[in-house]
């Protein structure tokens, strides 16, 4: 296979986990004979202090002409962050006009700790028992995100308002993923809402519900996100299987899963849309730790992964990557997010060590 990738580093430990990212891709290329062509980009706050943008015109060309996008982490610490203007802001400038730009609605989030690695969770081992193998897949387009934004006229009548909207479309393209990929891993799908409150809400669920009635085969149940929030600290497993979540329900409780599996650097995720995706780990940039090499670059190769087997269709190719990845954590290495955690003879590795071994591992087998 032959595909044009665009890169963008992003910010903070962007860089150093998206170098391990590229020596994977490096590895893949060579096992399977593919060719992948790596055209780097700028992107989030750093871009903006070079270019003016944080995500400039020339990104935009680049992305355009690629067949998929890797996105690493973009933010800077809160002093240069405070030197950027709100519009230009990369999370309001640049990460949702990505979004926006290739449609990408469907976030898949996978939540995965297997019983042989309980003890990276700060839950106890009985409660994450056999393991937890969650996907969550959150709305990514449209929600209170995208909505309209209005503030205050002036200083006695302060106010703000975020618009909220779904309609039929947008949510069911979604559930229609959710399901297909329940139906495909044959496990139960949990639609998470708050329709006790919210009209859109009450408005997703029936579209949901809607969509079900195709999928007799697959096992549904739906849950109050406040309950879900409740229920995933006390019992994650009994949500083992496909979760569906609007927009920013799904930002929340994709954090939160990240700390029910003991770090958000064990978070990957793909964002698909009809004709492009990208990829990109659930969490942030890190400032406090960039430059140090001590980042876990699972969250970005797990996302490679993601990019290989959704984006590309090559599965075989994402499963050697989690193989390597579970099988170094399996034989005791980790990065220092997840050393003291209770592992006998954890062996503490620096990103660039714990990238080598993956491709290490990816070309041995
Ligand atoms: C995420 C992030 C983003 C979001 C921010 C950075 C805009 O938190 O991908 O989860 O809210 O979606
Ligand atoms: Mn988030």
């Amino acid at each position: 296979m032959k595909k044009e990738i665009a890169v963008l580093e992003g910010d903070g430990i962007g860089p150093e986990i998206v170098a391990e990212s590229v020596k994977v891709i490096g590895a893949i290329e060579k096992k399977y004979h593919h060719e992948f062509n790596l055209t780097y980009a700028p992107f989030g706050a750093s871009a903006y202090f070079q270019c003016g943008s944080p995500f400039p015109d020339e990104t935009k060309a680049i992305c355009d002409r690629a067949d998929v996008i890797i996105k690493g982490p973009v933010g800077l610490a809160v002093e240069e962050m405070n030197r950027i203007p709100a519009e230009h802001r990369p999370e309001i400038g640049a990460i949702l006009p990505l979004r926006k730009r290739y449609d990408t609605f469907a976030n898949f989030r996978p939540v995965r700790l297997p019983k042989s690695l309980a003890f990276f969770s700060p839950l106890r081992p009985e409660i994450i028992g056999d393991g937890i193998d969650i996907l969550m897949i959150r709305e990514l387009v449209g929600g209170i995100y995208f909505g309209e934004k209005t503030e205050g006229p002036s200083t006695d009548m302060a106010f703000s308002r975020d618009d909220c909207m779904y309609d039929d479309a947008l949510v069911r393209r979604v559930a229609k993923v959710a399901f297909d990929e329940a139906r495909r891993l044959g496990t139960q799908m949990t639609n998470v809402h708050k329709a006790n409150v919210l009209a859109t809400s009450r408005f997703w669920t029936a579209v949901v519900e809607d969509v079900a009635r195709d999928y007799p085969d697959v096992p549904y149940a739906s849950v109050l996100v406040d309950n879900a929030a409740y229920q995933l600290v006390k019992n994650p497993r009994q949500y083992n299987g496909v979760m569906l979540l609007e927009n920013m329900m799904g930002d929340i409780l994709t954090d939160q899963a990240g700390g029910v599996i003991g770090s958000l650097g064990l978070m990957p995720s793909a964002c698909v849309g009809p004709e492009k995706s990208y990829v990109e780990p659930a969490h942030g940039s890190a400032p406090d730790i960039a430059g140090k090499n001590i980042a876990n670059p699972y969250s970005m190769v797990g996302s490679i992964a993601l990019m290989f087997d959704r984006c590309l269709g090559l599965t075989d190719e994402g499963r050697d990557i989690w193989t390597a990845l579970f099988s170094l954590y399996e034989d005791g290495f980790v990065t220092q997010d997840l050393a003291g955690f209770g592992q006998r003879g954890a062996r503490v590795l620096s990103c660039s060590d714990f990238g080598d071994l993956i491709v290490e591992r990816i070309l041995a087998d």
